[in-house]
């Protein structure tokens, strides 16, 4: 599926997101949890942050009510998903802004101490995932930190399998046609795995790299930029 047809699924989607997803994803509250535990910022920081394919801006809220003095820039391609995030988070004013574009192709900025991901990247395929890191590593600030949630594949094809069949027994388990759900995902998304994830921020420039949170096929990892 190409991105435009991607961008008009989450156009629709937006106006129900921040139900949906938590019965889509397993854990989704305790990610924010385990992220907030991994930025080692004093509280009071004046960092600059970019959420990367923010949607609705749920996992930018968490980050400007955790830094009241951090500045957050939401970039997303889909239009309502923005209109959405400003609606619900116009409270946090000019600390909070909203950028509209692909973040393969368009600029997004410089000069970040964090960059955050949820649930984005694995749209793009490996050789673009592998473009954006390095793009990531020159957007960022030295001691700068990169911390993407993601959905992942296993390092094995029957890990795949496995976890793929525990996911959808969590959607069903909440009410979802995990059936449609599965295949909108064998249409749209194209995860990889952590092991080759990880190995290209290394690759990249990052340091520090690791996987720091995984649930079946869903992950938090990222690494720093050296000083
Ligand atoms: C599943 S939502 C995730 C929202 C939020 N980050 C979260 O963690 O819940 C994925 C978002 O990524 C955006 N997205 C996907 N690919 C993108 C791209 N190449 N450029 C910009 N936004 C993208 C979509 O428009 C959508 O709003």
């Amino acid at each position: 599926m190409n991105l435009d047809a991607i961008r008009e699924q989450f156009e629709q989607r937006a106006f129900n997101y921040d139900g949906l997803i938590f019965r889509l994803i397993p854990r989704y509250r305790e990610q924010h949890d385990v992220i907030l535990h991994l930025i080692p910022s004093e509280t009071n920081a004046n960092i600059k942050v970019l959420d990367l394919g923010a949607g609705t801006g749920i996992l930018s809220a968490v980050l400007l009510s955790a830094f009241p003095q951090a500045k957050v820039l939401a970039f997303d391609m889909a239009e309502n998903m923005l209109k959405i995030c400003q609606t619900n988070f116009s409270a946090f004013g000019e600390r909070l802004t909203l950028q509209q574009g692909n973040f393969a192709e368009d600029d997004f900025g410089s000069g970040y101490d964090l960059v955050v991901s949820g649930l984005a990247i694995h749209h793009l395929d490996s050789a673009g995932k592998q473009e954006l890191f390095h793009k990531l590593f020159h957007s960022m600030n030295p001691g700068g930190i990169l911390l993407i949630r993601d959905i992942v594949t296993g390092a094995t094809p029957r890990l795949t399998e496995q976890y793929e069949q525990l996911w959808r027994q969590y959607m069903k388990a909440n009410g979802e046609d995990d059936a449609a759900w599965f295949q909108k995902y064998l249409e749209e998304d194209i995860p990889s795995s952590v092991e080759e994830q990880t190995k290209w921020l290394a690759e990249a420039g990052f340091a520090d790299v690791g996987c720091h949170w995984r649930y079946l096929n869903f992950a938090i990892f990222g690494g720093v930029i050296p000083r």
